[in-house]
């Protein structure tokens, strides 16, 4: 175990490089498993816990995997199962969009139901409907989903998804791409990292049109092989270093963060009165007046409205706004974990049903506080940063799934933090004094 300890109040200041999009990279690697030949080599890959799982799982699948320095290489014309390891695929829910690819490469899958960050029902309906749309039959027994293409393969269909769900549109997308026929994809999700993947699967060798649109049309091919890519770069964390840098720059230059993957947060900044300037290749920031943003309102929603990944970690930049904010969380019900550990460093947070208001405080105070989920670790840690004296965060493992040297990169800005490992009794200890 570890944990991160803050001295707060620091200026940061100086560059910081975004690296590649997890949520990108998740699928892609995924898509990997489509190509019948020829080597897939995958660049600008973030150093995180779910990428590891997703290229253990695609590994576990049988295929070539080879990881360095920011590259995965993978060769999956040796695979031979239909069944990722459940233990893997409960860990990370995004493991289950391994089941595209393996149904409509093997005709058959056989996947855990999945597990993931606790932020509220999480159901995969709308990836089981869209296979079943294309002929596959589903049964569900003892916590797995079994998958079954129809003798000639998965079909082309059009597909209406009640919610732009982000991964049911990479599932079908990839379902899609060696299907018979034409597949539609209708309220489809937008986001970046699904352009990014259609990117890829094109290269590949398929015939996907409208990625980035509502309507995503797939024509199926009959084989895909292998290809280079560099992923995208993520907008998450990009936004994660620009609330920091609003909140506590002095001066600060967010390398690689591409502002039309951003334009919610940046309008937002803009509104709470943070300067803003769109560089070549990145974002400067600079402070709102004497560090505190005006109050703002905003709602999260499916790209291009204000992200849900985003959510917690503003809510930390406004604990200490002038005035009120209100935020809405649209995505998820459940994803509001953050706000007892940021009362107790003192933010004054009521909750309504969906709706956090935010009266601001000159302050927060450093405190032991814990990461219930990958979003909420990073609030706690720009909370930590802004509050006065030390802040120690745990719960590292919901950080390092997503978050690519977190610590390091903060350090560079000139903020005061490390990273200490501790023992069990210690993590034992600060359980109890947090619980009591
Ligand atoms: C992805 C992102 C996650 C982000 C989320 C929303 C990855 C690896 N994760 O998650 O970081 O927070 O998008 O932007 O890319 N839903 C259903 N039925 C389904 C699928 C989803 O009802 O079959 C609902 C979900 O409960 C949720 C909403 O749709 O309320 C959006 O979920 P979805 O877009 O699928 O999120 P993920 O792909 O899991």
């Amino acid at each position: 175990m570890a944990k991160i300890i803050i001295e707060g109040g620091h200026r940061l200041e100086g560059t910081v490089r975004v690296s590649g999009a997890k949520n990108a990279v998740l699928p892609i690697l995924a898509a990997s498993l489509l190509a019948e030949s020829g080597l897939s080599q995958i660049e600008d890959v973030p150093d995180l816990l779910d990428v590891t799982h997703m290229a253990d799982t695609v590994a576990a699948l049988g295929a070539y995997v080879e990881k360095r320095h920011g590259s995965v290489r993978i060769s999956a014309n040796t695979v031979n199962s239909i069944e990722p390891p459940a233990q893997l695929v409960r860990r990370m829910r995004a493991s289950f969009v391994v089941a595209g690819p393996l149904l409509s490469r093997f005709g058959e899958a056989k996947i855990a139901l999945p597990g993931g960050c606790n932020i509220g029902q999480r159901p995969v309906d709308l990836h089981i409907k869209g296979f079943e749309a294309m002929g596959a039959t589903t049964k569900i027994e003892n916590g797995y989903v079994y998958f079954r293409a129809p003798r000639n393969g998965l079909q082309g269909a059009r597909i209406y998804l009640d919610i732009p769900s982000v991964g049911a549109t990479q599932n079908i997308m990839m379902a899609a791409a060696l299907a018979n026929g034409q597949t539609t994809i209708e309220n489809a999700a937008k986001e970046p990292e699904n352009v990014d993947l259609a990117n890829y699967l094109n290269k590949m060798g398929a015939r996907v049109r409208g990625a980035g649109t509502d309507v995503i049309r797939i024509d199926g091919v009959s084989s895909l092989s292998g290809v280079s890519h560099t992923v995208i770069p993520d907008r998450i964390e990009a936004g994660t270093f620009l609330i920091a840098g609003a909140i506590m720059g002095k001066g600060v230059y967010v390398d690689n963060a591409v502002s039309q993957h951003l334009m919610s947060l940046i309008a937002k900044l803009e509104e709470a009165g943070v300067q803003i300037d769109d560089e070549v290749s990145g974002i400067r920031v600079y402070p709102a007046l004497n560090w505190r943003m005006k109050g703002l309102d905003l709602k999260t929603h499916y790209h291009p409205a204000y992200p849900t990944d985003l959510q917690a970690v503003m809510m930390a930049g406004l604990a200490t706004c002038e005035g009120t904010s209100a935020i809405t969380e649209s995505v998820f019900e459940n994803r509001f974990m953050h706000v007892p550990e940021l009362q107790r460093m003192g933010a004054q947070i009521q909750l309504e049903g969906r709706t956090a208001l935010i009266e601001g405080v000159q302050k927060l105070s450093g405190t032991q506080v814990r990461a219930s989920d990958l979003r909420a670790g990073a609030a706690l840690v720009i909370a930590g940063l802004m509050a006065e004296g030390e802040t120690e965060i745990t719960g590292l493992n919901h950080i390092d799934r997503g978050y690519d040297n977190l610590v390091g990169k903060f350090k560079r800005l000139g903020a005061k933090i490390r990273r200490l490992e501790i023992d069990e009794e210690e993590a034992e200890v600060i359980s109890e004094r947090m619980s009591s």
